[in-house]
């Protein structure tokens, strides 16, 4: 598979030896992580045919057969502070949105902060995790991975989300070749990295035109806290979601739970 994703990026590619590919590993930020400790240079990417410990967000796990899914991470090391990177999963999404218009021809929405979602159901992940060097409270490194669904059928996924998933093969009813959609997304993630420090505006717009939750009527979970009922009124520019409440405050939320009102269960 190594060599099938190899074949679709361009041989100048400043990461293409930097790619590692496992055709089973615990979980591909995990590794990447170990990697980045033993250091690993910016622009690594670990890649896996099988997850046995796929990790998502708030401690979930994500289900990652063989076969079936694109499992990858990436490290980068942009050496700031963590604050310049309060819109890092918000940049990943929206380079995620343009590999998958590349790859298969349809551009997901995204459900914030960092779902891709296609007719209401869920695409794909993205899991971003950051280790802060303890010594000059600068970034060590920044891992961003995602998990997208590429091959399955309905009845490949669990059937605890079955109603809620879909993958690249069911939303545009053809086979999609999985090594070119993973060297679609390396070479999106590269452009994205390049901009991703200078081109805030730029990227925070693209996310705000794909977010799906924008102008919505969610409901608001964190920890600690009852459900709380709002509309999603936009983005901010650290990528939290500014929701407003019936009695007419407003608050940048940027972490909990938000479901959207007449998607995945919440009626
Ligand atoms: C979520 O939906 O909560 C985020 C899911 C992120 C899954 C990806 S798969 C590749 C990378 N390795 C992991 O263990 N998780 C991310």
């Amino acid at each position: 598979m190594i060599q099938h994703i190899l074949s679709h990026i361009p041989q100048n590619h400043p990461w293409k030896d930097r790619i590692h590919w496992f055709p089973t590993i615990d979980s591909t930020n995990l590794e990447l992580k170990r990697m980045a400790q033993q250091g690993a240079p910016h622009g690594s990417v670990v890649i896996a045919d099988r997850q046995t410990a796929g990790r998502g967000r708030m401690g979930r796990s994500f289900l990652s057969p063989g076969g079936m899914g694109i499992y990858m991470s990436v490290l980068l090391r942009p050496g700031c502070p963590p604050q310049q990177l309060m819109h890092l999963t918000c940049a990943a999404a929206a380079a995620m949105c343009d590999a998958v218009e590349e790859a298969a021809g349809i551009r997901p929405g995204i459900k914030w902060t960092n779902d891709l979602v296609y007719n209401q159901k869920k695409l794909a992940g993205i899991l971003t995790e950051l280790g802060i060097d303890p010594k000059s409270s600068l970034v060590d490194y920044a891992i961003v991975g995602i998990g997208i669904n590429c091959c399955q059928n309905v009845k490949d996924f669990d059937p605890s989300i079955q109603d809620f998933a879909v993958s690249l093969s069911m939303c545009t009813g053809k086979t999609v070749d999985r090594s070119a959609a993973a060297a679609s997304m390396i070479c999106t993630l590269k452009k994205m990295d390049r901009i991703l420090l200078t081109g805030k505006k730029q990227i925070l717009d693209q996310y705000r035109q794909d977010c799906i939750t924008i102008g919505r009527d969610i409901s608001l979970l964190r920890p600690g806290c009852p459900v709380q009922y709002g509309r999603a009124v936009d983005v901010d520019d650290n990528g939290s979601l500014l929701v407003q409440f019936a009695d007419g405050s407003q608050e940048a939320v940027n972490s909990g739970e938000v479901s959207i009102r007449g998607m995945y269960g919440y009626i």
